[in-house]
């Protein structure tokens, strides 16, 4: 479903992202874990088509725009109600009200729908821009750290919805994250970036219980998954 090839991108003349040849099949669960300023973000946005390679080529099989969920690192919140919000998403459909609602209720926010959007705290406005990602069936989900923000509780209601959406719509999702917990629950699949580069890819349990790269060793070895 997602083929890169040679592809690089750069910030003036910091090589942010460099991956030679990377594949992502159709229905994987796909997690990127790396430290901060590894590129994971940089390879979402590039999936998402926020941002262009500035070498070789990143093929997204037949996707149209519509069937591609991202959510960004940071998201952004319009100046009316958390509803309106998700309801952006859902422009055409005549249904959009009630899709908006059962968003909002699958992120645990229904509580808040009439609020003003810019006014949510960080781990809400986070789980309104997922709402917004997830009220309509996609193929491909791309998530920028989708609980990063959240309480364990809010953690636990957001993994709920994504598992349930992934299992009603078959969709393929890759997501960022700084929990290999979270990896071992939402994945198949782990691609461990290391400045930029492929350090390892491989199946989950295999990268986080047995990791082969000495770099997935060293950015795991104080955490006890
Ligand atoms: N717009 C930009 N302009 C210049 N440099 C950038 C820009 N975006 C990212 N970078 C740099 O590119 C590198 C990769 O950034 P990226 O945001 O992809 O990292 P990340 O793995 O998502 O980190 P984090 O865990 O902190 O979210 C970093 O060194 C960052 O400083
Ligand atoms: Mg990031």
């Amino acid at each position: 479903m997602i083929e890169l090839r040679n592809v690089k991108k750069r910030y003036g003349t910091r090589c942010a992202l460099d991956i030679s040849e990377f594949h992502i099949e159709q229905g994987e669960q796909m997690a990127i874990i790396g430290p901060n300023g590894s590129g994971k973000s940089t390879l979402l946005r590039m999936l998402a088509g926020t941002i262009r390679q500035d070498e070789g080529e990143v093929r997204l099989g037949n996707l149209t725009h519509g069937e591609i969920g991202y959510l960004p690192q940071k998201p952004y919140a319009f100046d009316f109600s958390v509803q309106k919000n998700v309801e952006l998403a859902l422009q055409g459909e005549h249904q959009s009200k009630h899709m908006a609602q059962v968003a909002l209720e699958r992120v645990g926010l229904e509580h808040l729908k009439n609020a003003r959007a810019n006014r949510l705290s960080g781990g809400e406005t986070q789980r309104m821009a997922l709402a917004r990602v997830i009220a309509r069936p996609r193929k491909l989900l791309l998530l920028d750290e989708p609980t990063a923000s959240a309480d364990i509780q809010a953690m636990e209601t957001i993994e709920c919805a994504l598992l349930d959406y992934i299992q009603q719509t078959g969709c393929t999702l890759v997501f960022s994250s700084h929990a290999p917990a979270q990896a071992l629950r939402l994945s198949n699949m782990t691609l461990a970036l290391d400045t930029g580069k492929i350090g390892e890819f491989g199946e989950t349990e295999q990268v986080l219980h047995r990791p082969q790269a000495e770099s997935t060793r060293l950015f795991l070895r104080h955490w006890n998954v």
